[in-house]
C-alpha cells in the first residue's frame, strides 16, 4: 500500500505500541461502514478506490440506501443490521457516518468488537460520551479518527503553513462565515451541523487553548437554532467569531485572518485563489509631547499562493488507513474531536443563557 504523508507531519504522534495488532506495515485495512445516507457515499467511494483499503460490508437500516449501495457497488456485502458487520472477523475497521446522536453508541460497540473507528464529526453528543470512547479505545489499544475534513483541504493546510511560518505575525483573529439554505437536519441545530468544521480548523490552527465561549442563535422553524453567531476566546487577546446560518438566500464560505503584519482572506467557494493575503496592518504609535495616538495603516500589495487542489476526504483516509497500518496516533483523534465537542456543549449552553459567557 502507499504510505501517505501526515499532512501537518509534526503534529502526528508515533504510538509506540506493539500491541495494536490490526494493520502491519503493507497489509489492507479491510473496513464496514455504517450510513449510506448523503456523506456515506464519498467516505464509500474513497475507501474502495484507494491502495491499502478495501470495504467488505455496508450498513444501512433504510431500503432505499441498501439498494443504492448494492447498484453502485455489487461485490460489496450490504447488510441491515450493524451486528453483521461488527461480528465479521474479516473486518479491522468502521467507519460511521450516521446522524451525530447514533455515534456514541455505534462507535462503542465497534471498539468493544475490536475494531478501529473513523467517525463522522461531531465526534459525539457530549464530552461525557467522547472521554468514555477515548478511555474505551486506548483500553482495548484501538484508533479513533475523527472526521474533521477541512483539515485535509489544499486551503487550511497552506494557512497552517503560513500561519507556523509566521507570515502573518501575532493573530488578532479568525472571523468565519458559513451560511447557505438548509440543509436543515431534524437532530441538531444549525451549531452543531456547521460549526464543527470552524471549530475544529482554530483548534488545528491556533495553538492556544480557548477560555470561554459566547454565542448567541434563534430558533424559527423546526425547534433547532437555525442562525447563530458564537465567540471563542483565546489567551493573548486572540478571538474567533463563527457565523453559521440554514436560513441564508446565498452560500459564503469566507474567513478572514486578521495578524499584526498581514491579513488573509479565504474563499473556499473561488476555484482559483481561495488564498488571498494581503499586506495590509495598521499600526500604533505616539509622538513624544502628543497626548493622542496615531494610527497608521499600511496597504501594501496582495498575492494568492498556490493552493494544491485535493479531495480532502481522500488524503483523510489514506492517513487512516496509514495511522492504522502503522501504529500511528492521527492528529484528528478522539481528543481532538473531544476538544470540538466542548465548544459546541459551550456554545449551546451559552445560546440558552441569550450569550452568556461560559468559561471552558
Ligand atoms: N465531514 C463532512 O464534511 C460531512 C458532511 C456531511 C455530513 N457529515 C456528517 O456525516 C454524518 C451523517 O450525515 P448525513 O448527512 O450523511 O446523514 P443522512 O441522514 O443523510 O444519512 C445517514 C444514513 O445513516 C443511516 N443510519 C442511521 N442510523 C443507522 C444505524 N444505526 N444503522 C445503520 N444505518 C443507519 C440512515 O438510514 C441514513 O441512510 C453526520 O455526523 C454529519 O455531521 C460530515
Amino acid at each position: 500500500m502507499s504510505t501517505v504523508l501526515n499532512p501537518v507531519g509534526e503534529l502526528s504522534e508515533a504510538v509506540v505500541n506493539e500491541s495494536m495488532q490490526k494493520g502491519s506495515g503493507d497489509s489492507v485495512i479491510k473496513f464496514g461502514v455504517i450510513g449510506y445516507g448523503y456523506w456515506g457515499p464519498n467516505v464509500v467511494r474513497n475507501l474502495d478506490q484507494q491502495d491499502g483499503s478495501k470495504v467488505i460490508a455496508v450498513c444501512d437500516k433504510s431500503p432505499t440506501a441498501r439498494k443504492r449501495i448494492h447498484k453502485s457497488y455489487p461485490h460489496v456485502k450490504v447488510v441491515s443490521e450493524t451486528a453483521d458487520l461488527l461480528s465479521s472477523t474479516d473486518i479491522d475497521a468502521i467507519a460511521i457516518v450516521t446522524p451525530v446522536w447514533t455515534h456514541y453508541e455505534l462507535t462503542k460497540a465497534a471498539l468493544e468488537h475490536g475494531k478501529h473507528v473513523f467517525v463522522e464529526k461531531p465526534f459525539t453528543s457530549d464530552s461525557a460520551q467522547a472521554e468514555e470512547l477515548i478511555n474505551l479505545a486506548a483500553k482495548k489499544k484501538l484508533m479513533i479518527m475523527v472526521d474533521h475534513t477541512f483539515l485535509f483541504t489544499g486551503a487550511v493546510k497552506k494557512i497552517g503553513q503560513l500561519l507556523d511560518e509566521g507570515a502573518l505575525g501575532k493573530i488578532y483573529y479568525y472571523d468565519s462565515t458559513r451560511v447557505n439554505l438548509g440543509l436543515f437536519q431534524h437532530d441538531v441545530n444549525v451549531i452543531w451541523d456547521l460549526a464543527p468544521h470552524d471549530l475544529s480548523i482554530i483548534d488545528h490552527l491556533i495553538k492556544e487553548t480557548p477560555e470561554a465561549v459566547s454565542a448567541t442563535g434563534q430558533t424559527h422553524l423546526n425547534g433547532h437554532e437555525d442562525v447563530a453567531f458564537i465567540t471563542v476566546y483565546f489567551p493573548n487577546k486572540i478571538i474567533a467569531h463563527i457565523n453559521v446560518n440554514w436560513l441564508s438566500p446565498v452560500k459564503v464560505r469566507t474567513t478572514l485572518i486578521g495578524g499584526e503584519k498581514k491579513m488573509l482572506v479565504w474563499n473556499d467557494l473561488e476555484a482559483d485563489e481561495k488564498i488571498k493575503i494581503y499586506d495590509k496592518g495598521v499600526h500604533i504609535s505616539s509622538r513624544e509631547g502628543l497626548y493622542n495616538l496615531l494610527v497608521n495603516y499600511r496597504s501594501g500589495d496582495m498575492w494568492a499562493p498556490q493552493v494544491e487542489q485535493v479531495e480532502a476526504l481522500k488524503q483523510e483516509l489514506a492517513y487512516f488507513v496509514d495511522c492504522v497500518s502503522n501504529n500511528h496516533k492521527p492528529f484528528n483523534d478522539g481528543e481532538a474531536g473531544l476538544r470540538v465537542v466542548k465548544l459546541l456543549e459551550a456554545a449551546n449552553q451559552s445560546v440558552s443563557k441569550r450569550g452568556a459567557l461560559v468559561h471552558l
